[in-house]
């Protein structure tokens, strides 16, 4: 868990209601935490699934590990504390996006329940919806896809620590939302998240 470094700070409310919010938006915002190994489909999905909202009028924004990691979180790398610290800050990001009534999907492995706990908990303590979403799929699968060929590099030992070789994943033991991407196909895990999305009375 950070530490809060600075002193002398004091939080300053806005006057906008969380129902001005709503109206203005046509919608609630919520995070959306897609889990699961590297190649499991996570980026994948996200991107049809913000593609079929915004068609829809919605508003969706991903947030996703390979594109965080170019930016706001360059200075981050693979280890237990770094991952940790990538996971909080995208756990916040991603609360003031859904905060500010966007539907964020956030694409990251976040191999440690711990991490994601923090995350749910930031949520419930703001009072802004959070599902997480098991994008489960075997390792035998993962590393057949291997889109980026880092299965083969981490066999080969090319690199070490990656999630599923020689790194931690723990499974979520009770996700809101578990989708099998070895089981079904692209079309149907994307079917299978709007419909648990357009279940959760977020649009007007
Ligand atoms: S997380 O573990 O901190 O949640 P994140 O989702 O941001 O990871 O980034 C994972 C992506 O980084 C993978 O999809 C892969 O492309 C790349 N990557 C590079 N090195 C590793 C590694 N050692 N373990 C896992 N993914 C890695």
């Amino acid at each position: 868990m950070a530490e809060q470094v600075a002193t002398n700070i004091t939080f300053h409310e806005g006057t906008v209601s969380a129902e001005e919010r709503v109206k203005n938006m046509g919608q609630k915002g919520a995070t959306l935490w897609f889990t699961g190994l590297s190649a499991s489909g996570k980026s994948t999905i996200a991107v049809a699934v913000e593609q079929v909202l915004l068609s829809r009028g919605h508003h969706a924004y991903r947030l996703d590990g390979d594109n965080i990691r170019m930016g706001l979180n360059k200075n981050l790398g693979f280890s237990a504390e770094d991952r940790t610290e990538n996971i909080r800050r995208i756990g916040e990001v991603s609360k003031l996006f859904a905060d500010a009534g966007v539907l964020s999907i956030a694409s990251f492995i976040s191999p440690y329940t711990v991490d994601r706990d923090a995350v749910r908990s930031l949520h419930a303590e703001n009072n802004v919806p959070y599902f997480e979403c098991y994008i489960d799929c075997s390792l035998e699968a993962a590393e057949e896809r291997d889109p980026k060929g880092l299965y083969k590099k981490a066999r080969a030992g090319e690199i070490k620590g990656f999630t599923g070789i020689d790194d931690p994943y723990e499974e979520p033991t009770s996700p809101e939302l578990h989708i099998k991407t070895h089981v079904d196909d692209l079309e149907t895990c994307v079917a299978k998240v709007i419909e648990f999305i357009d279940a959760q009375n977020l649009f007007a």
